[in-house]
């Protein structure tokens, strides 16, 4: 892999979860597996004033969790050389010049501000790095999800941050864009014939876009009670996802083109009224259970979750494209913590023949879906019908599978390791314009207003289920059942 040009990357928020399980051990990868320069420095920031080898005691245990096998001490060891801690209050300025001051890029170093803290933290930050000169044209500002909490919030951090830095700057992260599988689902449709013909309302009944999580809330029971799975999800993920199943193909693979065309799908979202978030969404809680024969509370019970919260760890909902392509097909989303298993995957369900003229499958619907699954394991099946072998014509559902991890080889990198080598790389294609994120809060927005108007709970579901009875309901009040593979 050829490596990336001369950096520092800086991480506010560095022992914050999300550094810690995801950043670090995606750069340590990097590094173990020689994409970064040489060169290259990592500074992590935290509030509290740890020494540098104790917050290498700490890291290491994630590291080691995150890894697994992948982990060696060799490349551990020389990885460290590249990490410093420095202690940093977000509104101390005191701080900011200290970190100017150590940082002091050489105009041909790309610095990278990687912003993983609380999104009301975003616009201080910013301010402070302008005062020290620390939004030179050569450096880049990661933003994490979710941008503010609705589009009003959400529009005042981006003008802040857009006083600071410009639109080419700033990099607005939703790591599922990352994902090797979503990469392959634009080779798919684009870079084949087949499927582009049959990529429209003429062919394509319905499709159905899941993320179903087997974790809880973990730690982070304070932010997601906050958020909830709408805006920390289904805001973000799943209509990223949508854009790219929907979108028409782009004139490039230019960053413009490609954030163009997901902008028009974004579009053509219709709008949902009162009656639609009541008929076609579904919000749901997850009461005890158990995940994988393991007792688990309920989320009321959850660290830093309040007894009597409303905030919903799962949604589903049905959407339509308002658009020629589209019109009239539906699209089922989802998305869950403490969910039945851990599954990431879109499917493209193909109208039926129009003529029977064999006996059908009891109950079978869609003989031809498309199964794109980005997690646990990567592949992509394309489901068909053939004869069974023997004298009646009995007809059998079976597939064509490509599995990643036997057909290629090499080794890829994952979601966050991609997109933390295209930062600084100077790479924008994969991540998220301003106008992208507008659209889609003011989309979510009807919704999440109706949910807090109408005062009516969650509906419970049970934690290791797949989640509350009207989410199967909602498909089947249109005809369908969710995919659910073995
Ligand atoms: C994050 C959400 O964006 O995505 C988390 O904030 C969620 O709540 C995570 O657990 C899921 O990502 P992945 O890649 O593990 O499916």
């Amino acid at each position: 892999m050829a490596s990336t040009p001369p950096f520092d990357i800086v991480f506010f928020g560095g022992t914050g979860d999300l550094a810690l399980r995801k950043l670090m051990p995606a750069l340590y990868q990097a590094h173990k597996y020689g994409a970064l320069d040489p060169d290259g420095r990592i500074f992590a920031l935290g509030r509290k004033a740890l020494s540098i080898e104790d917050y290498l005691d700490l890291l290491l245990q994630w590291v080691k969790q995150a890894l697994g096998d992948d982990y060696d001490e060799p490349s551990w060891a020389s990885f460290t050389s590249r990490l410093q801690f420095h202690k940093l209050e977000a509104n101390n300025a005191d701080d900011y010049k200290a970190l100017a001051s150590v940082l002091n890029a050489p105009s041909d170093r790309v610095t990278v501000c990687y912003l993983a803290t609380a999104p009301d933290l975003f616009t201080t930050i910013c301010g402070h790095l302008a005062d020290v000169g620390l939004n030179h044209s050569n450096v880049r500002l990661v933003l994490e999800k979710p941008l503010g909490h609705d589009l009003t919030s959400s529009n005042a951090i981006n003008e802040a941050v857009g006083h600071c830095f410009t639109e080419n700057q700033i990099y607005r992260i939703d790591h599922y864009l990352g994902k090797e599988s979503v990469q392959n689902l634009m080779a798919i449709r684009f870079g084949n014939t087949l499927f582009e013909p049959l990529w429209r309302r003429e062919w394509i009944d319905n499709i159905q876009i899941t993320i179903a999580e087997e974790l809880g809330v973990e730690e982070r029971g304070e932010f997601y009670d906050r958020t909830g799975a709408l805006r920390d999800m289904l805001q973000s993920h799943l209509l990223q996802l949508l854009c790219i199943v929907a979108m028409e193909p782009p004139a490039s693979l230019s960053e413009d083109a490609v954030r163009d065309e997901k902008l028009k799908v974004l579009k053509s979202l219709k709008p949902f009224s009162t009656e639609d978030v009541l008929t076609r969404t579904v919000r749901g809680q997850y009461r005890n259970g158990a995940i994988n024969g393991a007792p688990v509370v309920a989320y009321r019970e959850e660290k830093h979750v309040a007894h009597d919260s409303n905030t919903e760890t799962f949604v589903a909902l049905q959407a339509e494209l308002a658009n020629w392509r589209w019109a009239g097909v539906p699209f089922f989303l989802r998305t869950g913590k403490r969910l039945q298993e851990r599954v990431a995957e879109i499917v493209i369900n193909f109208r039926d023949v129009p003529h029977a003229l064999f006996p059908m499958p009891l109950g079978l619907h869609s003989a031809n879906r498309l199964v794109i699954r980005l997690q646990p394991q990567e592949s992509v099946r394309l489901y068909f019908l053939a004869k069974e072998p023997g004298d009646a014509m009995n007809l059998q559902s079976t597939y064509l599978n490509m599995d990643f991890h036997t057909t290629f080889k090499a080794r890829w990198a994952d979601a966050y390791e991609r997109l933390l080598l295209d930062v600084i790389r100077g790479r924008l294609a994969l991540f998220m314009r301003r106008d992208e994120q507008a659209q889609a809060w003011t989309w979510v927005e009807p919704i999440l207003e109706c949910w807090s108007n109408y005062a009516a709970s969650p509906k419970t579901y049970t934690a290791g289920s797949w989640g509350p009875a009207a989410s199967s309901a909602l498909l089947s009040r249109a005809g369908f059942l969710w995919h659910e593979e073995t």
